[in-house]
């Protein structure tokens, strides 16, 4: 049996959820979705069960028994790959100034837009897997001065400062606090009534952003999810590579690395690299096996001479062997540290190579070399290490 990645996702009977919703169905993923309007929730729920396991239940975020049976539905799934605060209150439309906000009002948006998401949080604590990533979704009305958006705004401003710190405190998960731009939809259109809003993109195109974000290494932060989705021109110019016909046809580059101990091995890939589990055999008749996401793929050949040199930069001249990963990390000492709390071992200290990168060589318990890098500011760029 495969099993697959499952996450919650609070306001998905329509708009972004919605869209995030179906994508991640079409990936195979279990979903625990919400809303609390439940006839537009149980057409949602119908659609996306075509495609995989959901399960949805019709409340409201801002009620405690809701997020606990939330909870408990996640429960059942085996626990919880990721969760996105993504339900949320506009308040009053027209948007009323600040000086006439009626203070209930505001109340009732804090509520859903702050003191939800963050509930929420600590009910699902115990059900968040190792590395588990927490998505809040936010906007730009969080950071700037539009007049009339200070109540919602207010309340996406805390949600970030919620986020930020949530992220310091739990450095073990990927916190992300995202803004996903102006979509079309439901609260886009009641926060511009009678105005037309078919110029504003639809919710599908902050989707790949968010995909980023789920599937990624990315550290925690502040993203703009439509930013996230443009690829630079450099990854287009790989990812056509990738799939141009000159790539003779081949689609996917799969390391498969037979190991001693594979529950080490797993934690060390999927826990202290983040690496999340794509297919997952881990229960076959005839023994273990998973496949992880590891961003993009490249086959590098060396000739001995070079292998050697680059042994004597970044290991001290100890021999990686014939084959070694090399891994692109925002950070390769937070990397590193994370690979050692898994039982891997640095093979020489970080080293600045004369290729333009920040390296350090690990070695795992089964004795395979790992080139940790980044693009070291102080140099040029050869591009790997
Ligand atoms: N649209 C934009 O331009 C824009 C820009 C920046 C940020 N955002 C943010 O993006 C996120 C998604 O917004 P959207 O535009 O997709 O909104 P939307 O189309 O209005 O959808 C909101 C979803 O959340 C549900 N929901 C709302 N309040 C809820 C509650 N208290 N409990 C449970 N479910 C609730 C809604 O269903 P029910 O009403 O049936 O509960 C619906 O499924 C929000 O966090 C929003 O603040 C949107």
């Amino acid at each position: 049996m495969t099993t697959t990645p499952t996450i919650l996702i609070t306001g998905a009977s329509r708009g972004l959820g919605l869209a995030l919703a179906r994508s991640l169905a079409q990936r195979g993923w279990t979903l625990v979705i919400d809303a609390r309007g439940a006839d537009a929730l149980e057409q949602a729920r119908a659609e996306l069960a075509r495609s995989t396991r959901v399960i949805a239940l019709a409340g409201d975020v801002t009620d405690a028994a809701h997020r606990s049976a939330l909870v408990e539905a996640a429960q059942t799934c085996g626990g919880l790959d990721a969760v996105v605060n993504n339900a949320s209150d506009l308040g009053p439309s027209p948007l009323p100034p600040l000086l006439d906000y009626p203070i209930e009002a505001l109340a009732a948006v804090y509520r859903a837009n702050v003191l939800a998401p963050l509930a929420l949080l600590q009910a699902a604590r115990g059900q968040l897997k190792p590395g588990a990533r927490l998505l809040n979704i936010t906007s730009d009305a969080g950071v700037e001065d539009y007049p009339g958006w200070g109540g919602y705004g207010s309340s996406k401003a805390a949600l970030e400062q919620l986020s930020h710190v949530l992220a310091a405190e739990n450095p073990d998960l990927r916190v992300y606090w995202v803004d996903p731009g102006d979509m079309r939809t439901q609260m886009h259109q009641d926060a511009f009534p009678g105005e037309d809003i078919s110029d504003r993109p639809p919710p599908e195109e902050s989707v790949p952003g968010l995909l980023d974000l789920l599937t990624g290494a990315l550290p925690s932060g502040r993203y703009r999810a439509r930013e996230l989705a443009q690829p630079a021109a450099d990854d287009q110019a790989a990812e056509s590579a990738a799939t141009a016909p000159q790539a003779g046809g081949v689609k996917e580059l799969r390391l498969a690395l037979t190991v001693d101990d594979f529950d080490q091995a797993l934690a060390l890939y999927r826990d202290g690299l983040g690496l999340p589990i794509v297919t997952d055999w881990t229960d076959g008749a005839t023994g273990r096996s998973v496949v992880l996401g590891a961003g993009a793929a490249t086959i590098e050949l060396l000739d001995h001479a070079d292998a050697a040199y680059t042994d004597s930069v970044e290991a001290g001249g100890q021999q990686a062997g014939p084959v070694r990963l090399a891994l692109e990390t925002p950070n390769v000492a937070d990397a590193a540290a994370r690979l050692q709390a898994h039982g891997a071992e640095p093979v020489a200290p970080p080293a600045h190579t004369s290729w333009g990168n920040l390296t350090q060589r690990l070695r795992t318990p089964d004795g395979m070399h790992i080139s940790l890098y980044q693009p070291d500011p102080e140099a040029g760029d050869r591009g790997e290490g």
